[in-house]
Protein backbone atom coordinates (compact mmCIF):
# COMPACT_ATOMS: atom_id res chain seq x y z
CA UNK A 1 0.00 0.00 0.00
CA UNK A 2 1.69 3.04 -1.10
CA UNK A 3 0.12 5.74 0.85
CA UNK A 4 2.27 8.78 -1.09
CA UNK A 5 5.74 8.26 -2.99
CA UNK A 6 8.27 11.19 -2.77
CA UNK A 7 9.56 9.49 -5.72
CA UNK A 8 7.02 9.47 -8.72
CA UNK A 9 8.25 7.38 -12.04
CA UNK A 10 9.36 9.87 -14.47
CA UNK A 11 6.67 9.57 -17.67
CA UNK A 12 7.64 7.51 -20.32
CA UNK A 13 10.36 5.48 -17.95
CA UNK A 14 10.91 2.15 -19.25
CA UNK A 15 9.57 -0.13 -16.78
CA UNK A 16 11.47 -1.12 -13.26
CA UNK A 17 14.20 -3.54 -14.13
CA UNK A 18 13.88 -5.68 -11.52
CA UNK A 19 10.75 -7.41 -10.31
CA UNK A 20 8.84 -5.98 -7.87
CA UNK A 21 8.88 -7.97 -4.23
CA UNK A 22 5.83 -9.72 -3.29
CA UNK A 23 5.28 -7.52 -0.77
CA UNK A 24 6.74 -4.31 -2.09
CA UNK A 25 2.82 -3.54 -2.80
CA UNK A 26 1.53 -4.09 0.35
CA UNK A 27 4.20 -1.76 2.47
CA UNK A 28 3.13 1.25 4.17
CA UNK A 29 5.22 4.38 2.93
CA UNK A 30 4.46 7.34 4.40
CA UNK A 31 5.09 11.16 3.45
CA UNK A 32 8.68 11.65 2.96
CA UNK A 33 9.63 8.17 3.02
CA UNK A 34 11.66 6.35 0.76
CA UNK A 35 9.14 4.93 -1.63
CA UNK A 36 11.16 1.24 -2.24
CA UNK A 37 12.42 0.88 -6.18
CA UNK A 38 15.26 -0.62 -7.94
CA UNK A 39 18.36 -0.04 -5.61
CA UNK A 40 15.48 -1.50 -2.42
CA UNK A 41 14.87 -4.28 -4.91
CA UNK A 42 18.07 -5.03 -5.42
CA UNK A 43 19.03 -5.37 -1.92
CA UNK A 44 15.67 -7.76 -1.62
CA UNK A 45 17.07 -9.90 -4.37
CA UNK A 46 20.40 -10.09 -2.91
CA UNK A 47 18.47 -11.03 0.68
CA UNK A 48 16.91 -13.66 -0.49
CA UNK A 49 19.57 -15.10 -2.07
CA UNK A 50 21.51 -15.54 1.07
CA UNK A 51 18.88 -18.35 1.19
CA UNK A 52 19.20 -20.47 4.85
CA UNK A 53 21.85 -18.62 6.13
CA UNK A 54 19.18 -15.58 7.03
CA UNK A 55 17.38 -18.45 9.56
CA UNK A 56 17.63 -18.22 13.32
CA UNK A 57 20.33 -14.75 12.34
CA UNK A 58 20.57 -11.56 14.01
CA UNK A 59 20.30 -9.15 11.06
CA UNK A 60 20.57 -5.15 10.89
CA UNK A 61 18.42 -3.22 8.86
CA UNK A 62 20.54 0.27 8.87
CA UNK A 63 18.59 3.09 6.59
CA UNK A 64 15.41 1.02 6.61
CA UNK A 65 13.19 3.65 5.26
CA UNK A 66 9.76 1.80 5.03
CA UNK A 67 12.08 -1.78 5.99
CA UNK A 68 11.75 -3.71 3.22
CA UNK A 69 14.61 -5.16 3.42
CA UNK A 70 14.21 -5.81 7.15
CA UNK A 71 10.59 -7.61 6.16
CA UNK A 72 12.38 -9.49 3.71
CA UNK A 73 15.12 -10.70 6.30
CA UNK A 74 12.12 -11.85 8.39
CA UNK A 75 10.02 -13.28 6.45
CA UNK A 76 13.21 -15.41 6.18
CA UNK A 77 12.81 -16.33 9.39
CA UNK A 78 15.63 -14.38 11.21
CA UNK A 79 15.55 -14.66 14.60
CA UNK A 80 15.54 -10.70 14.93
CA UNK A 81 15.85 -8.19 13.15
CA UNK A 82 16.56 -4.54 14.19
CA UNK A 83 16.05 -1.76 11.50
CA UNK A 84 17.01 1.54 12.15
CA UNK A 85 16.40 5.08 10.49
CA UNK A 86 17.24 8.76 11.56
CA UNK A 87 13.59 10.06 10.04
CA UNK A 88 11.26 9.52 12.74
CA UNK A 89 8.30 9.28 10.11
CA UNK A 90 10.68 6.04 8.38
CA UNK A 91 10.47 4.72 11.89
CA UNK A 92 7.03 4.50 11.81
CA UNK A 93 6.43 2.96 8.65
CA UNK A 94 8.94 0.44 9.60
CA UNK A 95 6.80 -0.30 12.47
CA UNK A 96 3.61 -0.67 10.56
CA UNK A 97 5.10 -2.48 8.58
CA UNK A 98 7.00 -4.56 11.13
CA UNK A 99 3.60 -5.08 12.48
CA UNK A 100 1.83 -5.85 9.76
CA UNK A 101 4.48 -8.74 8.50
CA UNK A 102 7.09 -9.19 10.53
CA UNK A 103 6.67 -10.05 14.28
CA UNK A 104 10.46 -10.60 14.39
CA UNK A 105 11.42 -7.02 13.43
CA UNK A 106 11.90 -4.29 15.66
CA UNK A 107 12.32 -0.69 14.32
CA UNK A 108 13.66 2.43 15.85
CA UNK A 109 15.57 5.78 15.46
CA UNK A 110 18.78 5.60 15.23
CA UNK A 111 22.14 5.57 13.29
CA UNK A 112 25.22 3.57 13.04
CA UNK A 113 26.16 4.50 16.48
CA UNK A 114 23.13 3.12 17.78
CA UNK A 115 23.55 0.15 15.86
CA UNK A 116 27.21 -0.65 17.29
CA UNK A 117 25.38 -0.74 20.57
CA UNK A 118 22.87 -3.18 19.77
CA UNK A 119 25.70 -5.55 17.44
CA UNK A 120 27.30 -8.00 16.43
CA UNK A 121 24.54 -9.12 14.23
CA UNK A 122 25.49 -12.14 12.25
CA UNK A 123 23.38 -9.93 9.01
CA UNK A 124 24.07 -6.20 7.77
CA UNK A 125 21.89 -4.82 4.81
CA UNK A 126 21.98 -1.51 4.16
CA UNK A 127 21.14 0.83 1.22
CA UNK A 128 22.29 4.12 2.54
CA UNK A 129 21.76 7.74 0.93
CA UNK A 130 24.61 7.76 -1.76
CA UNK A 131 23.70 10.66 -4.03
CA UNK A 132 26.67 13.10 -4.02
CA UNK A 133 25.22 16.72 -3.07
CA UNK A 134 26.07 20.17 -3.74
CA UNK A 135 24.80 20.90 -0.02
CA UNK A 136 26.41 19.53 2.91
CA UNK A 137 23.95 19.33 5.68
CA UNK A 138 20.98 16.91 6.05
CA UNK A 139 17.81 17.66 7.57
CA UNK A 140 16.94 13.99 8.90
CA UNK A 141 13.16 14.16 8.61
CA UNK A 142 13.49 15.81 5.13
CA UNK A 143 12.65 13.78 1.85
CA UNK A 144 16.17 14.46 0.74
CA UNK A 145 17.70 13.12 3.41
CA UNK A 146 17.01 9.48 1.89
CA UNK A 147 19.48 10.62 -0.91
CA UNK A 148 21.46 13.14 0.15
CA UNK A 149 25.00 11.91 1.00
CA UNK A 150 27.76 14.73 0.81
CA UNK A 151 29.72 16.30 -1.68
CA UNK A 152 31.52 12.78 -2.98
CA UNK A 153 27.91 10.32 -1.81
CA UNK A 154 29.95 8.69 1.30
CA UNK A 155 28.97 10.33 4.22
CA UNK A 156 27.41 7.35 5.52
CA UNK A 157 29.40 4.31 3.12
CA UNK A 158 32.48 5.24 4.73
CA UNK A 159 31.69 4.83 8.29
CA UNK A 160 29.83 1.80 7.86
CA UNK A 161 32.63 -0.13 5.64
CA UNK A 162 34.90 1.13 8.60
CA UNK A 163 32.55 0.22 11.16
CA UNK A 164 31.15 -3.48 9.61
CA UNK A 165 34.26 -5.14 11.53
CA UNK A 166 33.08 -4.04 14.71
CA UNK A 167 29.22 -4.52 13.51
CA UNK A 168 29.50 -8.13 12.33
CA UNK A 169 30.20 -11.34 14.54
CA UNK A 170 32.66 -14.25 13.65
CA UNK A 171 31.52 -15.32 10.03
CA UNK A 172 29.09 -12.21 9.56
CA UNK A 173 28.20 -10.83 6.19
CA UNK A 174 26.90 -7.39 5.10
CA UNK A 175 24.90 -6.64 1.87
CA UNK A 176 25.34 -3.14 0.99
CA UNK A 177 23.75 -1.38 -2.43
CA UNK A 178 24.33 1.98 -3.75
CA UNK A 179 25.06 3.30 -7.14
CA UNK A 180 28.30 3.98 -9.46
CA UNK A 181 28.28 7.57 -8.85
CA UNK A 182 29.00 6.95 -4.91
CA UNK A 183 31.92 4.72 -6.08
CA UNK A 184 31.48 0.57 -5.96
CA UNK A 185 35.05 -0.38 -6.15
CA UNK A 186 35.59 2.33 -3.27
CA UNK A 187 33.12 0.28 -1.12
CA UNK A 188 34.99 -2.63 -1.90
CA UNK A 189 38.43 -1.44 -1.55
CA UNK A 190 36.95 0.43 2.25
CA UNK A 191 35.67 -2.77 3.35
CA UNK A 192 38.98 -5.13 2.18
CA UNK A 193 40.52 -2.00 4.07
CA UNK A 194 38.93 -2.29 7.36
CA UNK A 195 40.20 -6.73 7.30
CA UNK A 196 36.93 -7.92 5.48
CA UNK A 197 36.85 -10.14 2.74
CA UNK A 198 34.69 -8.13 -0.13
CA UNK A 199 33.30 -8.19 -3.43
CA UNK A 200 30.38 -7.45 -6.24
CA UNK A 201 27.24 -9.68 -5.82
CA UNK A 202 25.16 -8.50 -8.01
CA UNK A 203 24.62 -5.12 -10.60
CA UNK A 204 22.42 -3.37 -12.35
CA UNK A 205 21.60 -0.58 -14.56
CA UNK A 206 18.77 1.57 -14.51
CA UNK A 207 17.40 5.11 -16.17
CA UNK A 208 18.56 8.20 -14.17
CA UNK A 209 16.09 8.56 -11.66
CA UNK A 210 14.70 12.43 -11.23
CA UNK A 211 16.84 13.34 -8.23
CA UNK A 212 20.09 12.28 -10.68
CA UNK A 213 18.68 13.98 -13.74
CA UNK A 214 18.22 17.35 -12.02
CA UNK A 215 21.98 16.51 -10.40
CA UNK A 216 23.52 15.00 -14.02
CA UNK A 217 25.46 18.21 -15.19
CA UNK A 218 26.97 18.58 -11.91
CA UNK A 219 27.85 14.99 -11.97
CA UNK A 220 29.48 14.45 -15.11
CA UNK A 221 31.18 17.74 -14.68
CA UNK A 222 33.09 16.38 -11.06
CA UNK A 223 34.06 12.98 -13.28
CA UNK A 224 31.32 11.27 -11.12
CA UNK A 225 28.97 9.85 -14.21
CA UNK A 226 30.12 9.47 -17.89
CA UNK A 227 28.77 12.41 -19.84
CA UNK A 228 25.26 12.61 -21.42
CA UNK A 229 24.52 9.29 -19.31
CA UNK A 230 21.12 8.76 -19.10
CA UNK A 231 21.71 5.07 -17.01
CA UNK A 232 23.97 4.17 -14.43
CA UNK A 233 24.88 1.01 -12.16
CA UNK A 234 23.21 -0.42 -9.48
CA UNK A 235 25.55 -2.80 -7.14
CA UNK A 236 25.05 -5.04 -4.01
CA UNK A 237 28.48 -5.44 -2.29
CA UNK A 238 29.14 -8.31 -0.48
CA UNK A 239 31.58 -7.77 2.70
CA UNK A 240 32.24 -10.69 5.35
CA UNK A 241 33.82 -11.04 8.33
C1 LIG B 1 17.96 5.23 0.04
S1 LIG B 1 16.87 5.25 1.44
C2 LIG B 1 16.68 3.49 1.64
C3 LIG B 1 15.43 3.07 2.36
C4 LIG B 1 15.19 1.56 2.41
N1 LIG B 1 16.29 0.87 3.05
C5 LIG B 1 14.97 1.00 1.03
O1 LIG B 1 15.84 0.23 0.56
O2 LIG B 1 13.94 1.29 0.39
C6 LIG B 1 17.99 5.72 2.74
C7 LIG B 1 17.38 5.85 4.15
O3 LIG B 1 18.45 6.20 5.05
C8 LIG B 1 17.97 7.08 6.06
N2 LIG B 1 19.17 7.75 6.60
C9 LIG B 1 19.87 8.80 6.08
N3 LIG B 1 20.98 9.03 6.80
C10 LIG B 1 20.98 8.11 7.81
C11 LIG B 1 21.89 7.81 8.87
N4 LIG B 1 23.02 8.51 9.05
N5 LIG B 1 21.58 6.80 9.72
C12 LIG B 1 20.42 6.09 9.57
N6 LIG B 1 19.54 6.31 8.57
C13 LIG B 1 19.82 7.30 7.70
C14 LIG B 1 16.98 7.96 5.32
O4 LIG B 1 16.06 8.53 6.22
C15 LIG B 1 16.34 6.93 4.35
O5 LIG B 1 15.19 6.35 4.93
Amino acid sequence: MLLQSPFPAPAGAPAPVLPTPPHADDLVVDLSVYAPQSDSYLLVEAIRGLGDRIAGARVLDLCCGTGIAAVTAARQRAAEVLALDLNPAAVRSAAANAARHAPAMHARRGCLTDAIEHGPFDVVVCNPPYVPAPRDDVDHASAESAWDAGNDGRSVLDPLCRTLPDLLGAGGVALIVHSEVAGIDTTVEACRDAGLTADVLSRTRIPLGPVMRERRDWLVERGLLPADADTEELAVIRASR
